[in-house]
């Protein structure tokens, strides 16, 4: 591929914050810690979640990087940086969450395989780039089309990094061709990220993101568009990031038995708490983020101080000065909302917090009921326990 190469071992890796809690070096996978989360609504770019499977890859002549299009159209076609730079620019807040965020919970019930994550691999960014929508008219396939004109019906986005899982091959994914060429779905091409050129980590020169829809779809680095008849046949949609019952274990399971995940549900996290905490009696304030998947607002987080026997509504927000309404047009359909609340704590108690979306979704109260052995989508209520500490009495 012109202008962008995939290193094939770990020498040329970027810099990164050393605040990071590392999951993995090689390949790198980190997340911020829990308070950096709740700081800011926007998250910063050096605090924003990494999720990486090889190498990442070298941009060594932006002028020669292009992104061929091609498979069931008419024309094939070569998109240059300066073409997609012509293309309208949408600014798109949009929480970006790994189906494996809080995976090291789901562990806690009964093994699961994966990269350890606590609460953060998760982070709200506002992504600017090209609607895919706009790109696939440039090719002929008119907007909000379910099958392009010579039978496609789904759009594969191919990576050039090469991961263990695919035997040395790049990452690649799918959407299906009704949702990238819906305007409305907002799936980008994005090149800037915090209104600052993507950095490496993240997919520079270019990455697709698809709001509401579990990170793994988002494919960085894009190498090609594949105009495809069928799902994505990659490792990462048949073999990975599917979601099983209780029931299925490694001697049973049937990969074909599933739909590779799109949306995810909703989910809330308290970010101002440690799992454990030894505390003075009295006020404590408990912050965190709640998002569900598919552009479904945050109805209502609720928060309990005794381990989820009574509640309190928290409050909500997302930009300062403007009222979060859950399905209003002042509000980012796509992002998170933080919320908090206060609460008098004069004895041992576990803390929790439940998130419920505009169709009414509820988190799971329990993480045994939703455990499957890749350890995704890890939704159940979230608990923290408060010691109240007897030096400080
Ligand atoms: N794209 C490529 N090419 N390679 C990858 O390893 N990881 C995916 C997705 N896109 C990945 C990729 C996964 S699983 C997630 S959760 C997101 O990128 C993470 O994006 P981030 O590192 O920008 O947070």
């Amino acid at each position: 591929m012109p202008g962008l190469t995939a290193p094939s071992d770990y020498s040329q890796e970027p810099p990164r914050h050393p605040a990071l809690l590392l999951n993995s070096k090689e390949p790198f996978n980190a997340e911020p810690h829990r308070s950096a989360l709740v700081s800011s609504y926007v998250t910063p770019v050096d605090f924003f979640y990494k999720r990486n499977h090889g190498p990442v890859p070298v941009v060594d002549d932006i002028h020669k990087y292009s992104v061929s299009i091609r498979g069931l159209i008419e024309h094939p076609k070569e998109l240059y940086m300066q073409d997609i730079l012509k293309l309208p620019k949408y600014a798109i807040a949009a929480t970006l969450q790994c189906a494996g965020n809080r995976r090291t919970a789901m562990s806690k019930t009964q093994k699961v395989r994966g990269v350890g994550w606590d609460i953060g691999a998760i982070g709200n960014a506002v992504w600017g780039g090209a609607k895919l929508a706009d790109v696939l008219e440039l090719i002929g396939i008119p907007k909000s089309s379910n099958k392009s004109p010579c039978g496609g019906r789904h759009v594969e986005f191919i990576s050039i990094d090469r991961c263990k899982e695919e035997n040395g091959g790049p990452y690649k994914s799918s959407i299906p061709l009704s949702h990238a060429t819906n305007p409305e779905a907002d799936v980008l091409l994005a090149y800037e990220m915090n209104g600052q050129t993507l950095n490496r980590d993240h997919g520079y020169p270019l990455r697709v993101i698809v709001p509401g829809v579990i990170g793994a779809r988002s494919v960085k680095w894009l190498d090609s568009i594949n105009i495809i008849a069928e799902e994505c046949q990659g490792f990462f949609v048949q073999k990975d990031y599917k979601m099983f019952p209780p029931s299925v274990n490694w001697d049973n399971i049937d990969w074909s038995t599933r739909r590779p995940q799109m949306d995810f549900p909703v989910q809330s996290a308290i970010c101002s708490l440690a799992d454990v905490n030894n505390v003075k009696p009295g006020k404590i304030s408990i912050k965190g983020y709640a998002v569900s998947g598919g552009g479904r607002g945050i109805e209502r987080v609720d928060v309990s101080i005794d381990g989820g026997k009574t509640w309190v509504e928290a409050s909500k927000s997302q930009k300062a000065g403007i009222p979060y309404i859950s399905d209003d047009q002042s509000s980012d359909k796509w992002a998170w909302v933080l919320f908090e609340a206060e609460a008098d704590v004069p004895e041992t108690t576990e803390i929790v917090a439940k998130a419920v979306d505009i169709a009414g979704n509820v988190q799971p109260e329990n993480v045994q009921v939703i455990w499957n052995l890749r350890g995704i989508l890890n939704t159940s209520w979230h608990r923290v326990d408060v010691q109240i500490s007897q030096s400080n009495l």
